[in-house]
């Protein structure tokens, strides 16, 4: 009997070791149509990458993909543009007859035991097939420089396609200021989940971002502020005489330097210049470009607002000969189509009293304040296209009458992108709902501090298509990081990720792949990529949700988890709880003296998440969860 147990376990063993081995690496965005097959095909430091010259374009994938080579395995790849011998090698190849079902994204990604071929119309499928190849590409634990790596990748055949043309991240370098090679490690993550807009918000109250060699005041003044560390919205406001010492800005030849790069990536990136309103640091340069024209210093993350003028006057022809100077120079520095000229929350209370402002209104007929900023907003739209350049702004520029050609970007929920739509116009879907990336993504006591909700789930659901509206108009989605309370590369990674993956998922993959299960379990394959690489991320979706509920007017406490198939254990004595803890399978009663619960969850016997800890006093002030 014991020897019949033994062998059983030793078949078990047999067979969850082999399992996990032929477990597939977890792709995302989930491709079109994946097919796996038998076998692997070995890379190691001899393997040739054929890239014929026929695929030479602007995007410099070569020399991409040995950086990404090299990064991941160690070693500089053998590239050639025809194969130099026999040994079997990956080829990357433009189709002679365009395969339309591919479009200008697609590709095709075929391993197996003797090459890989990635086939595609055009260099951006060829760059995405990349990325799928290096997410199929196991990564060593340890780089060992000098010893090569042999690399195994599952046979398989990928036919892949994204469902929108606009797949955009937004970071905010005002709030807090992203050197040059932070933005530039930002993009190199984008490119890993097929994203490709990077919008950069460059200006807004608490600093000018881009050197404009005509206004040289933006970037003496407009970039800096004084110093403040801890919770935004605290600050006291500068002292008298205090240096302004924090902040920066990029050069012109590093903005050149970042496009680029950014387009090696099949990223396109989108400037924003924020106006009419969140314009303080413009208006700490050149003060006459407000309605008071009081000289105010640029904002470090105090309250402001209402009580200083942060909003251009569009009754003072000098706001369009700065801006004229500024979207010159600005269109020059950026090849995209779009420029987005922000125009959200524009605080319009000092327009109701300038003298400017009430004779523009006269002489033009104007009839109120969100007419005002339409009449601004439509004469910066013929200013960008002058300049060759079309206008993006923030939902806000419909109130009042939308610009002829504008495309808005839809934050408030889906409704202004709806209401556009409706008119004909392009939208960009990126409700607070689903796509801002800045909110809690776990609890609030025990997550860095920010504001509202938006949990990985929130965005796996987001729709970008609304009910009876032209999909054609709906160009993508986009998530925002807003960086008042983000300081560092390594917390705008944990905000991004992996409710950036969800999203990219969202934006790339055919809808009806969607599958939550299927997603978080190749989330955490993405995960060990990550800790690879070096990037941060959350393991928030992880964590129990504790809320209170009442029941039959009893207020008790409730958990749940986002994540499927996971167990919680939860302590109501001051200790931290493990497996030998009680086990949560229904609401649970309030013992008496408990003044704090913790909760952790496991699988498999093994933690997955944090100790999630919360006062008692301060669960009972949130709101009921039934
Ligand atoms: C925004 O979040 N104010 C566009």
């Amino acid at each position: 009997m014991l020897k019949v147990l033994c062998s059983f376990a030793l078949l078990t063993l047999i067979f969850n070791s082999g399992f996990s081995q032929t477990k597939k690496p977890g792709i995302i965005p989930q491709p079109a149509s994946v097919t796996w097959s038998d076998g692997f095909f070995t890379i190691d430091h001899n393997t040739e990458f054929v890239i014929p010259d026929t695929t030479k374009g602007t995007s410099n994938l070569s020399g991409v993909m040995h950086e990404a080579i090299v990064k991941t395995f160690g070693f500089g790849p053998k590239i050639s543009s025809r194969p130099r011998s026999s040994t079997p090698a990956v080829y990357f190849l433009i189709s002679d007859v365009r395969d339309e079902s591919l479009g200008n994204e697609g590709y095709q990604l075929v391993v197996n035991p003797q090459k890989i071929r990635i086939i595609a119309n055009e260099q951006a499928g060829l760059f995405y097939g990349l990325q799928t190849l290096l997410q199929l590409s196991p990564l060593p634990d340890n780089l060992v420089i000098g010893i090569d790596p042999v690399i195994n990748i599952p046979a398989v055949t990928i036919t892949d396609y994204p469902r929108f043309p606009w797949r955009g991240l937004m970071l905010d370098v005002s709030r807090h200021f992203f050197n040059f090679n932070d933005v530039k490690r930002y993009i190199d993550q984008m490119a890993l989940y097929k994203f490709n807009v990077f919008h950069w918000h460059l200006s807004d109250d608490q600093g000018w971002r881009v050197e404009i060699k005509s206004l040289p005041n933006l970037t003496k003044t407009g970039a800096w502020r004084v110093p403040r560390t801890g919770l935004w919205w605290t600050f006291d406001p500068p002292k008298e005489n205090e240096q302004a010492t924090e902040g920066g800005f990029y050069t012109q030849d590093q903005i050149r330097e970042v496009v680029k790069y950014a387009a090696d990536r099949h990223i396109t990136i989108l400037p924003e210049i924020d106006i009419p309103g969140h314009s303080l640091a413009l208006i700490a340069s050149y003060p006459e470009l407000s309605s008071t024209g009081k000289p105010y210093p640029v904002n470090p993350g105090s309250k402001f607002y209402g009580s200083s003028d942060n909003s251009l006057c569009p009754g003072k022809e000098v706001v369009f000969e700065v801006l004229d100077k500024v979207f010159t120079e600005m269109a020059d520095l950026f090849p995209c189509e779009y420029i987005h000229i922000g125009g959200d929350e524009c605080n319009k209370s000092f327009w109701k009293t300038s003298p400017e402002c009430q004779a523009l209104m006269k002489r033009e007929n104007i009839t109120g304040m969100n007419e005002l900023q339409s009449w601004f907003t439509k004469r910066i739209e013929k200013m960008l296209k002058s300049k060759g350049k079309k206008m993006i702004g923030w939902d806000e520029i419909l109130e009042g009458g939308l610009a002829p050609e504008a495309t808005v970007m839809s934050w408030r929920g889906m409704d202004g992108g709806i209401e556009a739509a409706k008119m004909g116009h392009h939208v960009i879907m990126t409700p607070t709902s689903n796509c801002y990336l800045d909110l809690y993504q776990g609890d609030p006591a025990n997550e860095p501090a920010t504001y509202s909700m938006l949990r990985l789930s929130d965005v796996y659901k987001f729709e970008p298509v609304p009910a009876n509206i032209n999909p054609a108009l709906i160009l993508g989605g986009q998530g925002n990081l807003w960086t008042e309370s983000v300081a560092t590369l390594s917390h705008a990674q944990y905000m991004t990720w992996p409710r950036g993956m969800a999203l990219a998922e969202v934006l790339w993959s055919p809808a009806s792949l969607k599958n939550w299960d299927g997603f978080t379990s190749r989330m955490e394959y993405q995960f060990d990529r990550l800790d690879k690489l070096g990037i941060n991320y959350s393991r928030s979706a992880f964590d129990p949700i504790i809320s209170m509920i009442e029941d039959n007017g009893k207020k008790k406490i409730s958990i749940k988890t986002e994540i499927n198939g996971l167990q919680v254990f939860y302590s109501f004595d001051e200790s931290f709880p493990d497996r030998t803890y009680p086990f949560y399978s229904k609401p649970i009663d309030i013992p008496n003296g408990a003044s704090r619960i913790r909760a952790i969850s496991l699988r498999n016997n093994k933690k997955v998440s944090k100790v999630i800890s919360i006062d008692l006093k301060e669960l009972a002030k949130r709101p009921l969860s039934n």
